[in-house]
């Protein structure tokens, strides 16, 4: 984990733009490169929709949702399909039965919310059977504008001493070259790594930008200003503001949004 964790997710909030969220989960699925998986875990599988696209695929699977989040695994038991297991449980430190080693570890828009991505990636690749795929997906929009400007927002009012620290943090997902170093020095036998740019369609003007981060990006920062709701407030109002003059409306009234996200999918070798 990292040093410092927010309160719970909102599975309500977050699955506002559950269309725009499905689609890199479905693209990352559509790629792993195997048929007949023993064992699947979806790492930070949150209300689970991904697990459940991944139950569709391999309909013999044991399949093991993992997540911190009480909340978004509430959701996801309470949306279960059939014969999927699901598990509280830090990333970072969560291991699988020596039986029941993954053939598939997935990871969709997860790993972004931890830390030390020099240690994750190989430790994760050597959870795998051999054989087994690490598949993940990570946002990676941290320079756009959307995710700058909470930056730029944060250090300029009446709140900036509370957000020293998080301000001077580094972006939490490093450029492809980095993980393609990190997995092929941990022995990853094939790797593909790829970004795609998905130009989002949001349903109003720029400023419902920051209704999709607010479930999420935002968080850790509306979180710090949690004892002080007219600072959060003012905080949130200001950075709307900003982000509605970043991005102009589209002719008919509602938003484009790009949005980078990177994808590996790593293979450990045969034993
Ligand atoms: C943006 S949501 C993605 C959920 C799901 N994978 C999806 O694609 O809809 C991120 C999830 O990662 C979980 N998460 C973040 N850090 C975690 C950690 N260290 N251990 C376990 N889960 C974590 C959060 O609780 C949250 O449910």
């Amino acid at each position: 984990m990292t040093d410092w964790t927010p309160p719970d997710w909102t599975p309500s909030d977050y699955l506002a733009f559950a269309d725009h969220r499905l689609r890199p989960a479905l693209d990352l699925l559509a790629r792993v490169p195997l048929e007949r998986p023993a064992h699947v875990v979806d790492l930070g599988c949150g209300t689970g929709t991904l697990t459940r696209h991944a139950r569709t695929r391999w309909p013999d699977a044991a399949i093991l949702g993992v997540d911190a989040s009480p909340a978004m695994l509430a959701r996801a038991r309470a949306e279960s399909a059939p014969d999927i297991a699901w598990a509280e449980a830090d990333i970072a430190t969560w291991t699988p039965p020596r039986e029941a080693r993954p053939d598939v570890l997935l990871s969709n828009a997860a790993l972004h919310w931890l830390g030390d991505h020099d240690r994750l990636f190989p430790r994760l690749l050597s959870l795998l059977a051999p054989g087994g795929v690490l598949a993940v997906q990570m946002p990676r929009n941290f320079d756009r504008p959307s995710h700058a400007l909470v930056k730029t927002v944060a250090a300029d009012g009446p709140w900036a001493d509370r957000f020293a620290d998080l301000i001077a943090r580094p972006a939490p997902v490093d450029p492809p070259d980095a993980y393609a170093a990190r997995l092929l020095a941990a022995g990853a036998a094939d790797l593909a790594l790829w970004e795609t740019d998905y130009q989002q369609i949001l349903p109003g003007g720029p400023e419902t930008i920051a209704d999709v981060t607010r479930s999420t990006t935002l968080r850790p920062w509306l979180a710090r200003l949690e004892d002080d709701p007219t600072k959060r407030d003012a905080f949130l109002a200001a950075y709307r503001a900003r982000v509605a003059a970043a991005y102009t409306a589209l002719p008919d009234g509602r938003t484009l949004f790009p949005f980078r996200r990177l994808f590996l999918i790593a293979t450990r070798p045969d034993a």
